[in-house]
């Protein structure tokens, strides 16, 4: 697949967050992710790209739009594909991660894309393993390819996104597509605004590169785009607001809210939404809502993380020859 920026080499052939990746690189992940956006529009949809290679789907958490986005984008490169559920699997029997990753090697996989609560898992594997290793999301530290396909779907919609301002609000604390979206929006020039209850702020936010607020109604006016968060009530620990009624009394996106907004304001959310708590119906569905297009443009932006780790793979395993 042709891309954009041909005088660069891309060589990792793990992705395991955004932290450590340039601008460059990120940009370089886009515009591939922008070529492959075009086999989607075909009437047979399938680009041989992965043609012989195999690759495992290792979800140790639920996933609705991440697990069949990479399933959909291997099939559409033509790979193999091996579907692990942790409900059904040996790790029931307390077989571990690294055991059970390295017998499912043992069949010959090329790719994991792995996600798992516990923060650091992908780069466990891919320290022990030989196989590639794509990070679908760990613990609350990163989720990249969610970040990539939210910063795709704002180039797509604004052409760029230097100098943009950026409202992610709700529950940072706990979220892995806050940190990734983080890197990957300041990285390509945005400012970036925290904004939410204290109680849901990480604790090392004066060292991340964003501002902070504690008011939706002070920074809705200003933003160009506002990625609302889930409340991730399955690791809330004690109480972090009040009530619901009163969480979304001061940081629900209303639509009473939106009427102090840029008419061409991006509201975006990762999914799944809790409606009429961090969103109301009428907004996420509204005409300013790019929710779905961030869930379309996901198959491509995999497709791009599946074809280019592959790339670099083969690449390495050429240079060792
Ligand atoms: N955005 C996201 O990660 O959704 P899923 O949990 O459904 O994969």
């Amino acid at each position: 697949m042709a891309s954009k920026t041909k005088q660069f080499e891309w060589n990792h052939k793990h992705l395991l967050g955004l932290r450590d990746l340039s601008a460059e690189e990120i940009t370089y992940i886009l515009d591939t992710a922008q070529g492959f956006e075009q086999i989607s529009k075909r009437a047979v949809k399938k680009a041989p790209a992965l043609r012989g290679k195999l690759v495992v789907n290792m979800f140790f958490e639920d996933s609705t739009r991440t697990r069949n986005s990479f399933t959909l984008a291997a099939s559409r490169l033509s790979a193999d594909l091996i579907e692990f559920t942790k409900k059904s699997s040996s790790v029931s029997k307390g077989e571990t991660l690294l055991d059970t990753a390295r017998n499912l090697e043992a069949m010959g996989i090329d790719i994991v894309v792995i996600r798992h609560g516990a923060g650091g898992a992908p780069k466990l594997l891919s320290k022990n393993i030989n196989a590639c290793v794509i990070n679908a999301g760990d613990g609350f530290c990163e989720h990249p390819t969610q970040a990539l396909l939210d910063v795709y779907t704002i180039r797509k919609a604004k052409g760029s996104l230097k100098g943009l301002k950026v409202a992610i609000v709700g529950d940072i604390a706990h979220s892995r597509v806050a940190r990734s979206n983080m890197w990957a929006m300041t990285k390509l020039g945005a400012e970036v605004i925290f904004v939410g209850p204290p109680t849901l702020m990480p604790g090392e936010v004066d060292r991340l590169p964003v501002t902070v607020s504690y008011s939706l109604d002070e920074v809705i006016e200003k933003v160009d785009v506002v990625n609302v968060l889930r409340i991730q009530f399955e690791r809330l620990g004690g109480n972090p607001f009040p009530s619901v009624r009163e969480y979304s009394h001061y940081f629900g996106l209303t639509v009473e809210r939106m009427k102090k907004a840029k008419p061409d304001i991006l509201v975006m959310h990762p999914g799944p939404i809790n409606r009429g708590l961090e969103i109301e119906s009428e907004v996420a569905d509204g005409p300013n809502s790019v929710i779905l297009e961030q869930v379309t443009n996901g198959v491509a932006v995999r497709m791009a993380v599946l074809f280019l780790v592959n790339q670099a793979a083969a690449a390495q395993k050429n240079l060792k020859l």
